[in-house]
């Protein structure tokens, strides 16, 4: 009852802003592909609780923001490339490595909270959703970038973007886009969906046309 309540809340308030679809709801986290209060394993019904708790968390992830999800422990595979000039670390640090905790497919998308659940059927991250370990066929994360040696990308300080849905932030490609100067999933995508662009895949900024690529790339 409480949720369908909170559902038609949300379902209100993503009309009155003018948004076409009620299952992506653009602008938060409820009822985005992260929100986990219905699944059948979340006995709690809470949001973050599947990532974030206020206290006595995953101290195997230091600096992490409240973790309360299973880290990876999987050796992963970096992306090696064509021409690489930036500096891609020896395994996925910051925000990549917390994606990685469900992404990866070796720990289950239900263990946290200190529950250590290996893959099912039921727990497991669906294959489209799944990059596995080998990332040396995704987009290079936890590297470095370096427009100095990489000329064709644009200047990170002075570049400015615009990300989100028409009600997003203006600023650098470093304060926006960069994690410590770091290219990460999080360059890419909003994991709570504050920011996200509706219809799109969690992205920080539409694709069409190649738009975000092109925010980083001068192609
Ligand atoms: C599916 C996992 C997931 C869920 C669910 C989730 N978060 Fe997060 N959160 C992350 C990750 C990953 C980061 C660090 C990377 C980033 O900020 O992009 C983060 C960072 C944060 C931060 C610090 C940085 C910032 O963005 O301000 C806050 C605060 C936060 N989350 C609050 C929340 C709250 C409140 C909820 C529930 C309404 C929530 N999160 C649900 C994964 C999640
Ligand atoms: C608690 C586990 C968990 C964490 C942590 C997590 N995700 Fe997810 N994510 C999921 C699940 C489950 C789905 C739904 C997969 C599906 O469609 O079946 C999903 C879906 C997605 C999607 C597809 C969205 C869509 O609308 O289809 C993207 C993109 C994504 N995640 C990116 C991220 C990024 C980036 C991070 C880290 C900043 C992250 N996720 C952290 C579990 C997680
Ligand atoms: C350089 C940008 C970029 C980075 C970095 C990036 N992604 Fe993506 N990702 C995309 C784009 C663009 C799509 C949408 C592709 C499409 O719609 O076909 C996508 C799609 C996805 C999907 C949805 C797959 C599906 O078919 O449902 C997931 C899940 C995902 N990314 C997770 C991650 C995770 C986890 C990381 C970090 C390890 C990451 N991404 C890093 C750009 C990026
Ligand atoms: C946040 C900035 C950013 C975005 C957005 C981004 N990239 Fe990148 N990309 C980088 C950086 C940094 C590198 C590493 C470049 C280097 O050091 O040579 C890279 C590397 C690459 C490479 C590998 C180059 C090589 O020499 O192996 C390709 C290809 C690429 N990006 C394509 C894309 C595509 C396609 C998209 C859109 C889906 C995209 N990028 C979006 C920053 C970005």
């Amino acid at each position: 009852m409480k949720t369908q309540k909170i559902k038609q809340l949300a379902a209100v308030v993503g009309l009155a802003c003018g948004m076409a679809s009620m299952s992506t709801f653009a602008g938060t986290i409820t009822g985005s592909a992260h929100d986990f209060k219905a699944a059948t394993w979340n006995a709690s019904g809470e949001i973050c609780v599947v990532c974030h708790a206020p206290h006595n968390n995953q101290a195997s992830i230091l600096n992490a923001p409240l973790w309360n999800h299973t880290p990876t422990a999987a050796s992963h595979t970096m992306y090696t490339g064509f021409d690489i000039d930036g500096t891609v670390g020896t395994a996925p640090n910051g925000a990549s490595l917390l994606c990685l905790s469900c992404h990866d497919g070796t720990v289950a998308v239900d263990s946290f909270g200190g529950n250590t659940p290996v893959p099912t059927n039921i727990d497991a991250i669906n294959a489209n959703a799944n990059l596995g370990v080998d990332l040396s066929n995704d987009h290079p994360i936890s590297v470095t970038y370096d427009d100095v040696n990489d000329t064709e990308l644009h200047p990170a300080a002075t570049t400015d973007v615009t990300i989100g849905d028409g009600v997003g932030t203006t600023g650098s490609i470093a304060n926006l886009l960069l994690a410590a100067g770091e290219v990460q999933c999080s360059s890419c995508h909003d994991v709570h969906n504050t920011n996200a662009v509706t219809g799109t895949k969690l992205l920080v900024k539409s694709n069409a046309g190649s738009a975000l690529c092109l925010t980083c790339h001068n192609k």
